[in-house]
């Protein structure tokens, strides 16, 4: 793993450690890396009306908007679990809408990165702004 990946994963790593997940206690961090070089972390955010719930990858996301950049170049997932953790469905539409080609979804278990993807592996024949048109 390289050393920029394995910073992602600490930090990734370190704010799942906020994830405000009472209801079902599966924590979920997110770094997201961009083209400048500058990094968004993001963390879920349950609520007792569940389906208000955030994912971590959204929070992370909206760090990144807020914040005024548009572009992911990598994000590193990580959670609580077992498993190796990758985006949900609606995190994938909303990762694809900041992505391109270059961008690089890496997904972990508790021993780091597992298998690290493009989006359109991720979200083949996916629909986006250019569909718009
Ligand atoms: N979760 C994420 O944060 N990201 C995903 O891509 C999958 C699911 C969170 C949402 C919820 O708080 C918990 O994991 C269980 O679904």
């Amino acid at each position: 793993m390289s050393d920029v990946l394995s910073d992602m994963l600490d930090l990734a790593t370190s704010v799942m450690e906020n994830a405000y997940s009472p209801y079902s206690r599966f924590n979920v961090g997110a770094c997201i890396r961009t083209d400048k070089g500058d990094y968004y972390n993001g963390c879920n955010v349950e609520n007792a009306s569940y389906s208000l719930t955030i994912c971590a990858e959204r929070s992370a996301i909206a760090q990144m908007i807020a914040a005024g950049d548009t572009h992911i170049r990598d994000i590193v997932i990580t959670s609580s679990g077992d498993e190796t953790v990758y985006p949900c469905g609606a995190c994938r539409q909303m990762i694809r809408e900041f992505s391109d080609a270059q961008t690089h979804i890496h997904c972990c278990n508790k021993n780091g990165i597992q298998q690290s993807h493009t989006i359109d592996e991720l979200l083949p024949h996916s629909f986006g702004s250019e569909n718009l048109k």
